[in-house]
C-alpha cells in the first residue's frame, strides 16, 4: 500500500516532469494598450511579481524554521517550487517594466525574529513538527490565494483584449499553482494526523497569532493586498475569499469547534486589508 510519503514523492516527481520553469523566450510581451492595461492591472502585477520573487527569502525562512526537513520537502522547494516561482516573478516583473512601471521592490534576505526564534526551538524534534505544520498551513493558504488570483486575473486580462499576455503570461503561470497547493494540502493532512494533542494545541495558538495574507509583512503591503482584492473583485460579500483560502485549515484545525465556517483570524486579516486600502485611497484623494 502507498504511504503518504510515497504519494508526495510521486507528486513532486510529476510536477518536476510536467511543469518545467516557464522559459522567458516562450512569452509574448505584446501589449496593445500599455497605459490602459497598466492603469487597471499594474499594481496587481507588481504585487504578484514581488511575492513570486520573494520565494528566495521564503527558502531561507524554511531552512531557518526547519533545520532538518524531510527529503521530499527539500526536493519540492529546491527543485520544483523555487525554480517555478522565481520564473513567475521574473516574467511578471518584466511585463510591468514593459508597461513603463518600476521593477518590484523585494526583500530577499531578511528573516524575521519570530521565525528565528521558532528555528532555534525547532532543533527540538517535537517542536520542529509544530513548525512544519505551520509551514504547510502557510503554504496552503498562499498557494490557494495564488490559484484564485491568477484565475481572476486571467479572466480580467481576457476582458481587456490583451490576448498575448493572457495566453503566454497568465495562463502558463496559473497552470503551475494548483500543483503547489496540492503538495501543501497533502503534506498538511498527512502531518496533522501524526501530531500529539499538545502539538495541535500549539499549532492552533501560533496560527491564530501569526496568520497574514500572502505577501503581507507590513501595513503598506496590507493596503496593497486590499487594492489587489478590490481589483480582482474578491473584496465583496458575494465571493468569500477567506472561506476559500482557509477551507482545509478550518477542517483540520477547527472542525470540532462548531459555529464559525471560517477561522476568525483569516476573515479579520482580509477585512483589515480592504479597510487599509480604502483608508489609503481616501487619504490620497483628500491630499490632491
Ligand atoms: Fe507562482
Ligand atoms: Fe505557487
Amino acid at each position: 500500500m502507498l504511504t503518504d510519503t510515497d504519494r508526495l514523492v510521486a507528486h513532486v516527481a510529476r510536477l518536476g516532469e510536467e511543469h518545467p520553469p516557464i522559459p522567458m523566450d516562450s512569452v509574448d510581451f505584446t501589449v496593445n494598450d500599455p497605459a490602459g492595461f497598466g492603469a487597471r492591472f499594474g499594481h496587481v502585477l507588481d504585487y504578484m511579481a514581488r511575492v513570486e520573487l520573494e520565494v528566495d527569502r521564503n527558502v531561507l525562512e524554511i531552512s531557518t524554521m526547519l533545520p532538518n526537513p524531510p527529503e521530499v520537502d527539500k526536493q519540492f522547494y529546491a527543485e520544483v517550487w523555487q525554480p517555478q516561482e522565481i520564473q513567475h516573478g521574473l516574467i511578471l516583473d518584466r511585463l510591468q517594466q514593459i508597461l513603463g512601471r518600476p521593477p518590484a521592490t523585494t526583500d530577499l534576505d531578511h528573516v524575521g525574529l519570530k521565525l528565528k526564534v521558532l528555528g532555534l526551538l525547532a532543533h527540538l524534534e517535537p517542536f520542529q513538527d509544530v513548525c512544519r505544520m505551520l509551514y504547510y498551513l502557510t503554504g496552503m493558504a498562499t498557494e490557494r490565494s495564488a490559484v484564485i488570483a491568477y484565475n481572476l486575473l486571467h479572466d480580467g486580462v481576457i476582458e481587456t483584449g490583451e490576448h498575448a499576455v493572457a495566453d503566454t503570461v497568465i495562463a502558463p503561470i496559473k497552470r503551475q499553482e494548483p500543483g503547489h497547493y496540492a503538495f501543501y494540502q497533502l503534506s498538511a493532512r498527512a502531518h496533522w494526523a501524526t501530531l500529539a494533542a499538545w502539538q495541535k494545541w500549539l499549532v492552533r495558538r501560533l496560527r491564530r497569532i501569526s496568520f497574514a495574507p500572502v505577501g503581507v509583512n507590513n501595513v503598506t503591503q496590507l493596503a496593497d493586498f486590499g487594492d489587489v482584492m478590490e481589483t480582482l473583485g474578491v473584496d465583496h460579500e458575494g465571493r468569500d475569499l477567506a472561506a476559500d483560502v482557509a477551507r482545509v485549515e478550518q477542517e483540520l484545525l477547527w472542525a470540532r469547534d462548531r459555529g464559525l465556517p471560517v477561522p476568525d483570524y483569516v476573515t479579520r486579516a482580509f477585512r483589515e486589508a480592504v479597510e487599509a486600502a480604502r483608508a489609503r485611497g481616501l487619504e490620497l484623494r483628500q491630499g490632491t
